[in-house]
């Protein structure tokens, strides 16, 4: 299956190079491990924008990039990392170590990372600015801020230091929101992966099922793919599923309820987000299929309103729009269908925005503003598009019937000349489809 490759990541760095300018230096370390309990850490996970730069995989590293005083010299790639090591391969596994990083991972020089404070007091000499990811992790600022002040204590001895820091994320973040055909690719193959696992969620679940055991099926089409979640797997049983972020999973399935699962994995660190919400015994009841067919309709014309040009917020729009007056139709809303969007008080059930970028990270980087007003969709860009409808179960405005249904539909759509791509159509959406294919697997 697909995989970047070095000229991929070489690609990125030589972009981030030139709009970095001359006499400039940039410094960019992956994530720290992060402990679990006493000494059971978390698998690792690279930081995205480290990887998406570097391709380098292993914690405890450091890429550096420099620029000289003439174009003509073009730029420098330093990567930091861990030494080899006999006794701690061993035990914890294989490393590039220096040698690796410049034979495999293309760096120019390579470094240990014990190195990395000595070293970079070096680099930072003869720089005017240093390109930096403010705010991402405290231990690693307040480095950051030791190097310049050690290094301005140098620059008495007659060197320059970086006299301005500036926000790397500011590139780099707009780098990631265009996604590249490859990227697209990537994107596309661990949608297919998480789409496979909601269909096969769609064909398990059973009444009297626990929502662990659901999630163990997601997770098996994720893991036997080579693949990780993306984020927390939220599988939430009837009114669970009103709960936005449920991540307990520990509840029985039952008879007659719906179940949500909001659910996806990662494939080479590229997420994809889908959510389904399907009757746990394969037949929607009237009010559940009725609210269903209004946030359906809502999420299609707001998929639909994914066009270059279009602002960030129109499938928003769009989506209220349909679901207010849906909400009017069934009786669960009165009043006026302007007077409800411009109040806003059709939060009372949908409380969240339709969507947000997608892309390495689930909530991806890159700002939504442009000098104060929402950007508009271009080529490349990846967003989801998600509504949906939470009666909360102890809802005494509407009538019990209607209490404890939580619904959302949630695709990624990647905005093309030729108008929206759903990259997550793999998976059944509309009840008679859903209903067809629980049918077949009974
Ligand atoms: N799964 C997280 C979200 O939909 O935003
Ligand atoms: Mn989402
Ligand atoms: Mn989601």
């Amino acid at each position: 299956m697909k995989k970047l490759i070095q000229a991929d990541f070489q690609e990125r760095r030589d972009i981030l190079a030139g709009e970095m300018g001359l006499r400039s230096i940039a410094i960019i370390a992956t994530s720290p491990v992060a402990m679990r309990n006493r000494d059971a850490d978390y698998k690792f996970r690279s930081d995205s924008s480290f990887f998406y730069l570097t391709g380098f995989a292993e914690p405890e590293a450091v890429a550096v990039i420099e620029t000289f005083d003439t174009e003509e010299e073009g730029y420098s790639y330093s990567l930091f990392c861990r030494e080899r090591d006999r006794e701690m391969e061993i035990w914890n596994g294989y490393r590039a170590g220096v040698d690796g990083a410049v034979d495999d991972y293309d760096a120019d020089e390579a470094y240990a990372i014990d190195l990395l404070d000595d070293e970079i007091l070096e680099k930072l000499q003869n720089k005017d600015k240093l390109f930096y990811r403010i705010g991402q992790q405290a231990d690693f600022d307040a480095r950051v801020a030791k190097w310049i002040s050690t290094a301005s204590g140098e620059s008495r001895k007659g060197a320059s230091v970086p006299a301005q820091v500036i926000q790397l994320d500011r590139i780099i973040d707009e780098l990631r929101l265009h996604k590249s055909a490859d990227e697209l690719e990537l994107m596309q193959i661990a949608s297919d992966i998480s789409a496979e696992a909601h269909t096969r969620a769609m064909q398990m679940v059973k009444p009297g099922m626990m929502e662990y055991a659901l999630e163990a099926e997601l997770n098996y089409v994720f893991g036997k793919n080579g693949c990780v979640p993306s984020y927390n797997s939220i599988v939430g049983g009837g009114a669970n599923g009103c709960i936005l972020h449920y991540v307990e999973n520990d509840k029985e399935l039952k008879d007659g309820d719906l179940v949500l699962i909001d659910a996806a994995c990662e494939y080479q660190l590229y997420a994809s987000d889908i959510t389904r919400t399907f009757p746990v015994n394969g037949k929607f009841s009237p009010e559940q299929k009725a609210l269903y067919e209004v946030i359906l309709k809502a999420q299609i014309a707001a998929i639909d309103a994914v066009r270059v040009g279009n602002s960030y917020k129109e499938p928003h729009h769009v989506a209220v729009r349909i679901m207010v007056q849906g909400l009017l139709d069934l009786g669960l809303m009165q009043g006026n269908l302007e007077k409800i969007i411009q109040k806003e008080s059709f939060r009372q059930f949908y409380m969240h925005g339709t969507g947000h970028w997608l892309g390495m990270d689930v909530h991806d980087v890159g700002s939504y503003k442009v000098e104060g007003d929402w950007r508009t969709y271009e080529e490349g860009m990846v967003v989801t598009v998600e509504p949906g409808l939470y009666i909360a179960p102890d809802d005494e405005t509407v009538d019990t019937k209607w209490r404890g249904i939580g619904i959302r539909i949630e695709d990624d759509v990647a905005v093309t000349k030729n108008g929206p791509r759903v990259l997550t159509a793999a998976v059944v959406k509309s009840v008679e489809d859903i209903e067809t294919l629980m049918a077949q697997s009974k």
